[in-house]
């Protein structure tokens, strides 16, 4: 495989690198000009995810012969994955897999990181280079900021590098999520994402789903955001500075009710209670982010309510029966897209016809 530029020149260590700029490390993550190790949604721009949308769409029309999945399963049956889970997970993890399983790829995992060689005092690090002497690509959650970034940038540095997928990314990033958040957007809505408003609803603060989401909205035209959330847990400064970097147009609320009669799409998310250090989440009234059954007179006819799953309260149950709730659908999304960009990285999407 030929290196990019950026790999074949000496790479920066690690407190120097991490410092860098995104866009600066982008390369770094690349081979032939293509994308190598999925972190940073910023890495997805518009071609590639038309691409990735389009592969998605014939995958799933394919495998529904045998002669056809047959054909899909053989494509990659001399690849291993290793699904390292180091947080819970049900959607990521199950996609994952069975995206892999689509591909004809054999996969191993850890779930738990009990069970792994960490507890006899290996590092994270050196466990995860460990999995890279068995298989062909690593896909990983886990908790630590930026601890999939090292992964990746510290394999890159190894005589047998291997792609690493993040499924999540301490509070940071999501990239495989935003990437099936916007594949659903798009089957939606025909193709068209561009022209779109669309409202993020919850706690935007410490949700990963909808910081990467907001980073994938870039690469749409004429796309605006509105934030509804508690006053705790407003989206972070980053996001929004870069936003305002893309002129990409946004705006922070509490009136939920008032903002959703524009929406072409709502993205409802639960609270991050997970990342309390010391119960900030106690006391907060989440119950105005809760998307209820009267709102289905409120919302547009076209306006599509979204999830990343898993829920508790924020959408009532009996919203699922609404043909504009569409979370179910996009977790079986997820499976498709993420074999799409499976089967990019190992080179073989354009083997799927
Ligand atoms: N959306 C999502 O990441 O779900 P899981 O935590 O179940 O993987």
């Amino acid at each position: 495989m030929q290196r990019t530029q950026a790999m074949t020149s000496v790479q920066p260590d690690w407190e120097t690198f991490h410092k860098m700029g995104t866009s600066q490390k982008i390369p770094y993550f690349s081979k032939d000009n293509r994308l190598y190790d999925c972190l940073f949604a910023q890495q997805l721009n518009r071609e590639l995810l038309e691409h990735l949308f389009r592969t998605a769409d014939t995958l799933r029309s394919v495998t529904r012969t045998k002669d056809g999945a047959d054909h899909v399963s053989s494509l990659l049956s001399d690849k291993r994955a290793m699904l390292y889970f180091a947080q819970p997970s049900t959607r990521t993890f199950m996609s994952f897999l069975n995206a892999a399983h689509v591909l004809g790829i054999k996969t191993s995992e850890i779930r738990d990181t009990s069970t792994s060689s960490e507890v006899k005092g290996e590092t994270p690090e050196d466990t995860v280079r460990t999995f890279s002497s068995y298989v062909d690509m690593i896909i990983m959650r886990h908790p630590a900021p930026g601890f999939v970034e090292k992964t990746a940038w510290l394999m890159n540095r190894t005589g047998r590098p291997v792609p690493i997928v993040s499924g999540g990314s301490g509070k940071d990033q999501h990239p495989t999520q935003a990437l099936l958040d916007t594949y659903t957007l798009y089957r939606s809505f025909n193709g068209e994402v561009d022209n779109k408003h669309i409202v993020m609803v919850g706690d935007l603060k410490r949700g990963r789903t909808v910081r990467s989401l907001s980073y994938l909205m870039k690469n749409y035209r004429n796309v605006s955001l509105s934030f509804v959330s508690p006053k705790e847990f407003r989206m972070e400064a980053d996001i929004l500075d870069f936003l305002r970097r893309h002129n990409i147009p946004f705006t922070e609320t509490e009136d939920f009710a008032g903002v959703m009669k524009t929406a072409d799409a709502i993205y409802m998310t639960r609270i991050q209670d997970e990342h309390d250090k010391s119960g900030e989440s106690k006391g907060v009234d989440y119950s105005p982010f809760y998307f209820r059954k009267e709102h289905l007179d409120i919302i547009k006819k076209t306006c599509v309510i979204m999830h990343p799953l898993p829920r508790r309260h924020e959408i009532e149950v009996t919203v699922d029966e609404d043909p504009r709730a569409v979370f179910w659908r996009q977790e079986r999304n997820g499976m498709w897209a993420r074999a799409a960009l499976m089967a990019y990285i190992f080179g073989v999407d354009g083997k799927i016809a």
